[in-house]
């Protein structure tokens, strides 16, 4: 049998890549539903939409498909990996994920993804609003600092140089809006199991998961 793999948690909990490689133990199909978010974002950004005209957000969301190619989110078409991850898309990304309209589309867009089984998506609502049916539901914490320090390293892979205070002064903001929303505000499903990732390795996260969800699918 396949199940679905519901991963939520705050930012730099190490959510995606534990994710994507959980995906690729069991040959399921991973989704990372903040690229979705933040692809839209830079849309929105590049488009100058105004994010606070509701009428505007709904008219511009006409003209934004976001799609996969297995590896990769598109936009229109377009491979927008690197435009998704900057600081600029970072600081609007939690207000954009706020908006009613965006999220409607977008978790309609997610549901029908994992219709058929054998996904794990991450997120922020995954859980509790797009598979509140899920097999297996994990809730990602770690401390502030090292969520910080991720984040740090992650961007400087990329060539961005940002000091650890101005991504920590980013995450508490996103955690404030991630969690205070109205529309499906960031929280622990009551049936999801935490995952404290502050003190463990990648290897460690990613087995803890694949042995839960073995232990699941191998029961029935
Ligand atoms: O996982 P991430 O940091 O790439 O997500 C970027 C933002 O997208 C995050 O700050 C909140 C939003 N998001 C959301 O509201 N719901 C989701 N399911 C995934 C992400």
């Amino acid at each position: 049998m396949k199940i679905v793999i519901a991963i939520d948690g705050y930012s730099g909990t190490g959510k995606s890549s534990t994710a994507k490689q959980v995906a690729k133990r069991l040959g399921y199909t991973y989704i990372d539903s903040g690229a979705m978010y933040r692809a839209v974002t830079y849309f929105f950004l590049v488009s100058n939409v105004d994010f606070k005209n509701e009428r505007i957000v709904e008219e511009n969301l006409k003209s934004c498909t976001i799609t996969f190619d297995g590896v990769s989110v598109l936009l229109n078409g377009e491979n927008v990996d690197h435009e998704i991850r900057t600081m600029e898309v970072n600081q609007h990304v939690s207000e954009v994920s706020a908006l009613p309209k965006v999220r409607s589309k977008l978790v309609e867009q997610q549901r029908k993804m994992g219709e058929e089984k054998g996904v794990v998506m991450d997120g922020r609502d995954i859980g509790t609003i797009v598979f509140p049916d899920a097999e297996l539901k994990v809730f990602m914490t770690a401390d502030m600092d090292i969520r910080a320090e991720r984040r740090r390293m992650e961007l400087s892979k990329k060539g961005i140089d940002e000091s650890a205070e101005v991504i920590k002064a980013n995450l508490k903001q996103r955690d404030s809006i991630d969690s205070t929303r109205a529309d499906s505000p960031l929280k622990k499903a009551v049936d999801a199991k935490e995952i404290d990732t502050s003190h463990l390795t990648l290897d460690q996260q990613i087995d803890k998961i694949v042995i839960m969800a073995e232990s699941i699918i191998y029961a029935s």
